[in-house]
């Protein structure tokens, strides 16, 4: 074994780990970073950004948490249908999206919203009563719901992106990819004739006024 190979490296995480070699860290193209004592979020600098980083983290957690509602509220009236698979298929994602989350705010200690027994219940009934419409009711909620959530990424990137894009480039990635997935429902919402429940643009628009106000009193409370 050739010792001096084996330096020490971090690996994605940012964690001390002996077993990365020069030559696989490099091939994992992180070379230009140094090495991270943290895995997504760095130490604020100041008040003023551990505050805004503290609601961005709490507002994209009970975000992921009500969206994990709303596939649960679907999934109960729907699970034995035919698009059942496909509404589980986008719930395991949120799953996945959940417990990041979960991981990021316990490693940061940021307290999650206060809301959110009231998400928990207000998130099933918004996917049930939706589904209760039909397939078509529930890929409008999707789509309302997906839409917002994007915008609302997008609009963290772009703040991130102003602040310092390498500071941030691990959150950056984290967001990034979570934008996509929700892109990803939102267009599946559309595909699967979210347009054709009867008040599709009424129903969206209420949904999407519910989402702002999720989005504003969860950053807060
Ligand atoms: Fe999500
Ligand atoms: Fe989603």
């Amino acid at each position: 074994m050739q010792r001096a190979a084996r330096a020490v490296f971090c690996d994605f995480s940012g964690v001390v780990n002996p077993l990365v070699t020069h030559q696989s860290f490099k091939s994992r193209a992180l070379l230009q970073h140094s090495c991270r004592a943290y895995s997504v979020v760095p130490p604020p600098q100041n008040e003023e950004e551990k505050e805004l980083l503290h609601r961005m983290l709490r507002v994209d957690h009970a975000g992921e948490y009500g969206a994990n509602r709303i596939y649960a509220g679907q999934m109960a009236v729907l699970s034995r249908s035919r698009t059942g698979p496909l509404i589980q298929q986008m719930w395991d994602q949120e799953k996945k999206h959940l417990a990041r989350f979960n991981e990021i705010l316990a490693e940061n200690r940021v307290r999650p919203t206060a809301l959110l027994p009231f998400w928990n219940i207000a998130g099933f009934v918004l996917g049930a009563s939706t589904a209760l419409l039909g397939k078509e009711g529930a890929m409008a909620c999707t789509v309302a719901v997906e839409e917002s959530i994007s915008e609302h990424y997008n609009s963290q990137i772009r703040a991130l992106m102003e602040i310092d894009p390498e500071r941030y480039t691990e959150l950056l990635q984290v967001i990034k990819e979570f934008r996509d997935d929700e892109m990803d429902h939102h267009d599946t919402g559309l595909e699967h004739d979210a347009e054709s429940v009867p008040g599709y643009w009424l129903l969206k628009n209420v949904i999407q006024l519910g989402c702002k106000a999720a989005i504003y009193v969860s950053q807060r409370v």
